[in-house]
């Protein structure tokens, strides 16, 4: 890859978005997501997509600009309502957001798949890495866990209807109001909790800021009915992958089953928010979260000296 000193943040740092100066004090806050249908409903599916595209520019602390549709269609065997819906899904959640889709690009394919490509913009002092956690932070959370779970007890006719209204109001909430919650306090670190669950999000967090970290796995919150679907089996091949993965950077208290283990490593779709402060601005920002948004934040955990493990919990 070539060198380019306005790149500030690539591929190298395993962070949420690209960040790229214009001039002086501008940055472009960049991030494309796509994927395939995770829950029944059309409408649903696109708030969620969008939702969980426009959330890497919220975790570097970026305010959204505009957006650009990813769109994969098989327009011969499905209505174009369905498409229609989709697009609407994404839509509404891009005015939510503030900002207009100003164009895209779509493809006939077998498999539906929707997503963004969202361009924000960030000032300097504002931006945030995952690179900045300091020893004594608290760890913050911002949604409750367990999307993975009830996306696969959905394709698998397990889940009922509340869980699928629960998970699905959490995976399309913005990230919105914590990132501007964020803006106004000194935040050392964030990253959004997606495909990687909260122990990969957390160990590239701790591994690009030099620490480690401290979970209370008491202190975890999950969708309803989570763990019971986890002891029927219902857990995702990614959430495995994740939990094999981390395992060598992990010390798990003995008390931990192996469904906590992989409750903990759950790919998520659309997380919250993880974010990396001192105790005092923790607790500024759960008493401004907390009295406003449909799920509430909680801290999980600190942040602590590097040791043997990146993350005890
Ligand atoms: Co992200």
């Amino acid at each position: 890859m070539p060198k380019d000193d306005r790149v500030l943040v690539s591929f190298e740092s395993a962070d949420d978005a690209a960040v790229v100066r214009l001039d002086g004090n501008r940055f472009i806050v960049q991030s494309v997501d796509f994927f395939t249908p995770i829950v029944d409903d059309p409408y649903q599916f696109g708030q969620i997509a969008a939702a969980n595209s426009l959330s890497d520019i919220y975790a570097m602390g970026g305010t959204p600009l505009f957006a650009l549709n990813i769109v994969a269609f098989p327009i011969q065997d499905l209505p174009k309502t369905i498409l229609s819906k989709i697009l609407q899904g994404g839509a509404d959640k891009a005015s939510e957001a503030g900002i207009t889709i100003a164009g895209g690009h779509s493809i006939d394919d077998k498999e539906p798949k929707y997503g963004m490509v969202v361009t924000g913009e960030v000032e300097k002092d504002k931006l945030i890495k995952n690179s900045g956690a300091q020893i004594e932070d608290a760890l913050i959370l911002t949604k409750p866990l367990g999307t993975g779970i009830i996306s696969t007890a959905i394709k698998q006719g397990y889940a009922d209807q509340n869980q699928i209204d629960i998970a699905v109001k959490s995976m399309s909430t913005l990230n919105k109001t914590a990132a501007e919650i964020m803006n106004d306090l000194d935040v050392h670190a964030a990253t959004d909790v997606t495909g990687f669950g909260l122990l990969g999000h957390l160990l590239e967090m701790c591994k690009a800021s030099n620490v480690s970290a401290e979970i209370n796995f008491k202190n975890l919150d999950f969708l309803p009915g989570v763990r019971e679907l986890a002891e029927k089996g219902i857990i995702p091949g990614g959430s495995k992958r994740n939990l094999d993965f981390v395992n060598e950077y992990v010390h798990f208290q003995n008390s931990l089953s192996e469904i906590d283990q992989l409750l903990a490593a759950d790919a998520q779709t659309s997380g919250g928010l993880l974010i990396s402060l001192s105790n005092e601005n923790a607790d500024k920002f759960l008493d401004i979260f907390n009295s406003t948004a449909p799920f509430p934040a909680y801290k999980i955990g600190l942040i602590t000296k590097k040791t043997d493990y990146i993350i005890s919990i």
